[in-house]
């Protein structure tokens, strides 16, 4: 027996555990692990490798992805699908294991919706997957964001600065807020959360007015300052799932031009970038990872199909991809409450 594995998407630390995890449980049961190359990418062009417990073994606490990634959608011409689809049988696949987040999970929804046996794993920094508690990455984002949160901080309170920090997290806020609120942020502005430019600068004014001269202020990419000018994200190029890169929009930096105007003082910003996305994962996301591999072969060998391994309650649990597709999860009422608090 042999099954597939791919990662898709922007990578994040604790793909490779993922990967390790479905070689050993898979070897375990006698079958043999084909890596796909570049996520679906690897799929349409049948660019693989036969996956060894051995050249595994290693990679447990080793950023990014051993199988490399991209965005390319076979969902893009009926074509590109059918030739996905067919995998299964010119490659001798009795199952594939997508790990990915929601557009490379909803390629894995689609195939599922016509019978393939697929399991999906949900990982990404935004944390944005639906039915599952944390993505795999997302913690060892939040622990580089709190720790580069710390040090902006250390700094801006030796130069009395009001400094702008941008995070990633395209439609949800789950980066910024968990990462702010851990780095001790004293304003954290997330896509849930509309303000407008002027409500800001009163904020870092009030604080100002009780000795508090220094400001961190976290921006997540993809946060809605309502009156700030920035490039409509269409202007910019966008990928195969026609989404757009936010970085270029330059929020942090534009947040931090108009502060600075409307503050007159200036204020610099830090822009975090790839550095959340790298790096080695934190032992959750190694211990995550490895779970998720192991409990998406488990369902591949018990003809649970068309699963997402998601976390529940600290439990591996199956959940149907469809619940998933084109949902994503955002900031609920509760994370919004505690932002308010420590504003
Ligand atoms: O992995 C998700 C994400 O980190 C988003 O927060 C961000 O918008 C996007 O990836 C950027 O990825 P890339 O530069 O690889 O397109």
């Amino acid at each position: 027996m042999q099954i597939g594995v791919l990662t898709g998407g922007g990578d994040c630390p604790g793909l490779n555990a993922a990967i390790r995890g479905v070689v050993r449980q898979a070897a375990r049961l006698g079958w043999t692990t084909l890596g796909f190359r570049e996520g679906w990418a690897g799929v349409l062009d049948r660019e693989a490798e036969p996956l060894t417990i051995e050249a595994t073994d290693s990679v447990l606490d080793v950023g990014g992805t051993m199988l490399g990634s991209s965005r390319t959608n076979p969902l893009r011409d009926p074509e590109s699908f059918a030739k996905a689809r067919a995998v299964f049988d010119e490659c001798g696949l009795r199952g594939l294991v997508v790990i990915g987040g929601d557009d490379t999970l909803s390629i894995a929804g689609a195939m599922a919706a016509e019978g393939d046996a697929v399991v999906g794993i949900p990982k990404t920094i935004d944390n944005d997957v639906p039915e599952t508690d944390v993505c795999i990455g997302f913690d060892t984002a939040v622990t580089t964001v709190s720790n580069a949160v710390g040090r902006v901080r250390t700094t801006a309170v030796s130069h009395r600065r009001v400094v702008v920090v941008e995070t990633m997290g395209r439609d949800a806020g789950w980066l910024a807020a968990a990462g702010g609120l851990a780095g001790r942020a004293d304003y954290i502005a997330v896509p849930e959360r509309p303000i407008e430019l002027g409500t800001l600068a009163s904020h870092v004014e009030r604080r100002a007015a009780r000795g508090l001269s220094f400001s961190v202020i976290v921006v997540a990419e993809g946060a809605e300052i309502v009156d700030l000018e920035v490039d409509p994200a269409e202007v910019h190029s966008s990928d195969e799932f026609g989404h757009v890169q936010l970085s270029a929009r330059g929020l942090g930096y534009a947040a931090a031009g108009a502060l600075e105007r409307a503050l007159g003082r200036s204020v610099p910003a830090v822009v975090l970038g790839y550095t959340q996305r790298g790096g080695p994962p934190t032992p959750f996301d190694r211990v995550l990872g490895t779970r998720c591999g192991v409990a998406a072969v488990d369902g591949l060998a018990s003809g649970d199909h068309g699963m997402l391994t998601a976390l529940q309650r600290n439990r591996i649990v199956p959940v149907p991809l469809a619940e998933v597709a084109g949902r994503t999860r955002r900031l609920d009422a509760s994370y919004l409450a505690l932002l308010d608090l420590f504003d």
